[in-house]
């Protein structure tokens, strides 16, 4: 039995309620219920439009739902602001790479860190002596997280001149460095090479292993998903099309049926 298939049954580590989202005239999700349970790796997919992104940018609190609820381990995240979604253990990526890209890798993984430890800088002014201390477990987090990832060789790499898939990678070790509990990846695939895809499929699963992550992925693409899922969503036109084991998915007839109806597969 897998961590994951163990842990069905207790409550869920992150419960999405009936959330719609309505953007003007557009429902781009609704009424999308699922629950994630820790150790588990979701994958959430569907074509082009399907309110994938809609639904990601929920969890990490950039969208506010026009109804239904986000419950993390029981409680609402739906008042707490963006950027103190990491404090509860909610670790982002974003679908188009958003690191500094003036900075080295080490200062963009060293931003991470810092978004669980400390978050107001005036408050930690006062508290100088905490600081220090805090910053030297930052600076043992980032050299962990830079080992983990293999981005040594790159520590001091400005980011801007890396390979996208580093750049990815680098990304990754950023909201690894917070310690979040869940992990959400938007279309980490996207970009990437066949040898890349698998390498990052290997990786996506190593973490889960190694790090007692939770993972959400977002994907267009079926491959990446349906061999490192242990449980999938699909979505279609912003209602959940069909859940379960991914050979579970593969074979619904709806999910075909998307799936062959848009262009983009
Ligand atoms: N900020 C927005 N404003 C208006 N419409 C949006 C916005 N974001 C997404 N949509 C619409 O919501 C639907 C779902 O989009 P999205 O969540 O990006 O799908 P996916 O990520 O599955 O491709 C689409 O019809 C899209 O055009
Ligand atoms: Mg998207």
């Amino acid at each position: 039995m897998t961590q994951a298939q163990l842990a069905q049954g207790t409550s869920p580590l992150l419960a999405v309620r009936n959330v719609s989202v309505v953007f003007g005239g557009i429902v781009a999700l609704n009424g999308v219920s699922f629950d994630m349970h820790k150790g588990q790796i979701l994958g959430l997919i569907g074509p082009n439009g399907a309110g994938k992104t809609t639904l990601f940018n929920c969890l990490s609190r950039l969208y506010q739902p026009s109804s239904g609820d986000i419950l993390m381990e029981g409680v609402s995240i739906l008042s707490r602001p963006p950027h103190r979604i990491a404090e509860i253990g909610i670790g982002r990526t974003f679908q188009n790479v958003a690191l500094f890209p003036n900075l080295s890798v080490m200062d963009n993984v060293r931003v991470g860190a810092h978004s669980k430890t400390s978050s107001d800088i005036i408050s930690d002014s006062l508290r100088l002596a905490w600081v220090r201390r805090s910053e030297s477990s930052v600076n043992d987090k980032v050299q962990e997280i830079l080992a983990y990832l293999k981005l040594e060789d790159v520590a001091h790499t400005v980011v801007s001149g890396l390979p996208f898939g580093t750049q990815k990678r680098v990304e990754l070790a950023r909201a690894l460095a917070a310690d979040p509990k869940i992990l959400l990846l938007d279309e980490p695939a996207g970009g990437l090479n066949h040898e890349e895809v698998y390498v990052l499929g290997d990786l996506i699963r190593r973490i889960r292993d190694d790090r007692h992550m939770t993972v959400l992925l977002v994907e267009h693409h079926m491959g990446l998903v349906m061999s490192i899922a242990d449980h999938v969503v699909a979505l279609n036109f912003g209602k959940k099309l069909a859940e379960g084991t991914p050979a579970q998915v593969q074979a619904d007839p709806d999910v075909i049926k998307a799936y062959l109806g848009s262009k983009d597969q």
